[in-house]
Parts: structure tokens; C-alpha cells; sequence
């Protein structure tokens, strides 16, 4: 009996031995470009999504302490199973019950983007988080703050020091971390990718087939490739809204010849992400498909691929209304809104 234990407390003693030996890997993610995707417009060899940088990423992303009442997280405003918009929210509603005056985007393929929020305000993925978090009526936290709360957390500090080679707690590797999380989060597996890329699951009904090609003569001129927009700041039309007065991209440039553009959205997931619009103007697709045949108004800046001999809008039958929406919710997700990786833990 006494030998049997001696055994016993050896082996324990090698596995420990084991144990403390082994140097933990921090594995590169591989980032996957879906083939009918344009090319990436993140500087990925920059910050290579890791295993432990994106765990990092993905606990900030979920964390209240980014904000100064301690609830409002990212997650907060971006609700994965709405393709991370605010369900039930016109407008983005952060701390203090405090009301902005934009309506929340989804937060997807964001790596193939070059412009982030409706009028740009930043080209730098990695840098867009200290704008929600600085924001008063968001996040409304300063990032000293910020650092000093997650510096405080022995959690964190481990996380930090086996994600990075410098292991700091600090704002350059916080943001990083951020981004890691971000571009893998990635949509595209809809029944219209499986369509395009002829895979299983992707077969469309007639009124799908007619919605894709009535969307490609009347809607792919601004809502571009498979990512569905150009990146660029139009004005589709919109009455402007007097109670807000938003300006659009010319809140950035300050040049009177962008008033009221706004980013040409992604339609993926469009489905599940209303209201629409930078203002959240509209409930239903149909509103704004009844906007585009009938709703669009003139203004200097109004986009000129808008008007057709004079004739403002998208001319549009009932019809085709209903299936260009038919289309439109090919375009939702699943795989994507269900995706564990994403999901809060
Ligand atoms: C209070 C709600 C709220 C919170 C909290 C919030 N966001 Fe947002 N997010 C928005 C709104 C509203 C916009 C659009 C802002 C605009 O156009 O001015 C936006 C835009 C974005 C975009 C740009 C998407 C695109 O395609 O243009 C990204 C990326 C994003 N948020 C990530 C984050 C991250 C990361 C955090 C946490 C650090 C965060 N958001 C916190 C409401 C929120
Ligand atoms: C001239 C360029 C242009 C064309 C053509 C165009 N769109 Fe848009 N679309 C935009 C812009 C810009 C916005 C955002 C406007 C805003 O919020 O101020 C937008 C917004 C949308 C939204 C709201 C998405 C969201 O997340 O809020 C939907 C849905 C939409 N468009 C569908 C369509 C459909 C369907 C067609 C074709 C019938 C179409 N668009 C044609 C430029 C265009």
C-alpha cells in the first residue's frame, strides 16, 4: 500500500514538474477572406488577431467599466443578436439615460471597411473606441480612467501580459485589443453567400432571383460588392430632420458640398438591424423602399444617381418592392448572430 502511494505522489509530483515547464503559445488567429469578399482594408500584419488579444478584446467589449456608470458597455448599444445594433432604439442611448442623436450601425466585416460611423469621423478601426467612450451622452468616461479601472484588475493584467510582447496595460495595446475582436467578427455565411459562392444551402426561390437583380440595376450603384456599400458619403435624400439638424459629413470636413451625406450602409443583416437610417427614421424595409420611389427630396447635394430626367428616386412597382425585400432577407446571418465566439462570457 505504501509503494502504491509513493507512485502515486511521484507521478504527481512529474506532472506538476510538467505543469510549471510548459511555456504557454499565444496561437495567431487565422482570418479567413470569404471568396467573394473584396480585399481587406485592416492592416492586419499590424495587429495580428491572437487567442489571448482577442479573449482581451472580447471581455472589453462586454465590459460596463468602460463607461463612468459602470453599465454601459460596447455590447450595451451593439446586441449581437441584432448584428450588434440597439434593438428597439432610434437612437444610440448610453449613460444616464442619456438620448444621442444617431441611430446605432452594425458592427460587422468592419476590417473591410475604410470609414466608421455615419459621417466618418474616424478612417483608424483602432482608434474608434475612444470615441463612444469619450462620448457624454455614451460611454462618458475619460481613458485615464478607463486604464486605471483595468489596471486595478489582476484579471486584466494577466490578460495584458500574455497577449502582448510588452505586456502593458496601456491605451495602444487596450485598443489593439479592441480591433482583434472586431475584424474577426465577420458575416458571411447569409443564404445569399452560399448563392454566390454555389454552396449548399443557397438555393433561391424566383422572387429572390428577380429581388438580386432588380437590387443590382437599382441599388448596387452605392451599395457595393459584397461588403453592400462603397464607403463613400451621399446624400440619398432624406428630408432633413429640423429637430436634429445634422449635418452629416460635413460635421467632419466642414465643407457645405457634403451637408447632409451620410455613409452609404452595409445591408447585410439588414433584417434584423431597424430602424434605418442615420436617425433611425424609418420601421420597416417597406418604408424605406415607399421612400426611395416616392420620398426622396431635392437638395443641392442630393446624389445625381438619384435623378433620372428630372424624376426624383428609384422608380419601383408594388412588385418589386416586395422582392427586392425578398432579397434583402438573404442577407441575414444566422451563423453569425448565433456565433459563441462573440458572445458575451
Ligand atoms: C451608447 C451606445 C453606444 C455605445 C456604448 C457604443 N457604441 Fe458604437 N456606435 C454607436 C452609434 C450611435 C454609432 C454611430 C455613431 C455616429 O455615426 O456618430 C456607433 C458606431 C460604431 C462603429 C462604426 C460602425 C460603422 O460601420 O461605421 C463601431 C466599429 C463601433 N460603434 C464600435 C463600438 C465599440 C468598440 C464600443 C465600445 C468601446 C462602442 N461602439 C460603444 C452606439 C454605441
Ligand atoms: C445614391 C446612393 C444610394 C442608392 C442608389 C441606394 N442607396 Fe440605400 N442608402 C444610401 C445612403 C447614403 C444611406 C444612408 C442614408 C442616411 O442614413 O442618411 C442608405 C440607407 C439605406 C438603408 C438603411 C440601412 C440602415 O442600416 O439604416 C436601406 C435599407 C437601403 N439604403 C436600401 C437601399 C435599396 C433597397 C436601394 C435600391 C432600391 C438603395 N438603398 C439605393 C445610398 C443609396
Amino acid at each position: 500500500m505504501k509503494n502504491i502511494l509513493i507512485i502515486i505522489g511521484l507521478f504527481f509530483l512529474v506532472a506538476c514538474n510538467d505543469d510549471s515547464d510548459y511555456v504557454e503559445v499565444n496561437e495567431v488567429l487565422t482570418l479567413e477572406i470569404p471568396s467573394n469578399f473584396p480585399e481587406l482594408a485592416y492592416d492586419i500584419e499590424s495587429n495580428p488577431p491572437t487567442e489571448v488579444g482577442f479573449e482581451l478584446g472580447r471581455k472589453l467589449f462586454y465590459d460596463g467599466n468602460l463607461s463612468s456608470n459602470g453599465f454601459v458597455s460596447c455590447g450595451f448599444c451593439h446586441e449581437q443578436n441584432t448584428a450588434f445594433t440597439h434593438h428597439g432604439h432610434q437612437f444610440s442611448h448610453g449613460v444616464d439615460d442619456q438620448e444621442g442623436t444617431r441611430n446605432t450601425p452594425s458592427i460587422q466585416n468592419v476590417a473591410f471597411k475604410t470609414k466608421f460611423t455615419w459621417d466618418g469621423a474616424t478612417e483608424f478601426l483602432d482608434l474608434f473606441p475612444i470615441i463612444p467612450i469619450t462620448n457624454e451622452v455614451e460611454m462618458g468616461e475619460t481613458m485615464t480612467n478607463v486604464l486605471a479601472k483595468i489596471e486595478a484588475d489582476s484579471e486584466y493584467q494577466d490578460l495584458f501580459s500574455r497577449a502582448f510582447d510588452d505586456g502593458e496595460v496601456n491605451l495602444d495595446n487596450f485598443l489593439k485589443s479592441l480591433s482583434q475582436f472586431m475584424v474577426m467578427m465577420i458575416s458571411s455565411n447569409s443564404k445569399y453567400d452560399k448563392y454566390v459562392r454555389g454552396e449548399e444551402g443557397g438555393d433561391f426561390s424566383d422572387l429572390e432571383v428577380e429581388g438580386l437583380a432588380l437590387f443590382q440595376n437599382k441599388c448596387a450603384n452605392c451599395h457595393v460588392s459584397d461588403i453592400f456599400t462603397d464607403d463613400a458619403f451621399r446624400n440619398n435624400g432624406l428630408a432633413p430632420d429640423p429637430s436634429l439638424n445634422d449635418l452629416g459629413r460635413e460635421t467632419v470636413t466642414g465643407l457645405a458640398t457634403d451637408r447632409y451625406k451620410f455613409k452609404v450602409p452595409s445591408l447585410r443583416n439588414v433584417e434584423l438591424t431597424e430602424p434605418y437610417m442615420h436617425d433611425g427614421r424609418f420601421g420597416s424595409l417597406e418604408a424605406v423602399l415607399n421612400f426611395y420611389s416616392d420620398g426622396v427630396t431635392a437638395s443641392d447635394t442630393l446624389d445625381e444617381l438619384l435623378i433620372n430626367d428630372e424624376v426624383l428616386g428609384i422608380a419601383l412597382t408594388e412588385d418589386e418592392k416586395e422582392a427586392i425585400i425578398a432579397f434583402l432577407y438573404t442577407l441575414t446571418d444566422d451563423e453569425y448572430i448565433n456565433d459563441e465566439r462573440f458572445e458575451e462570457f
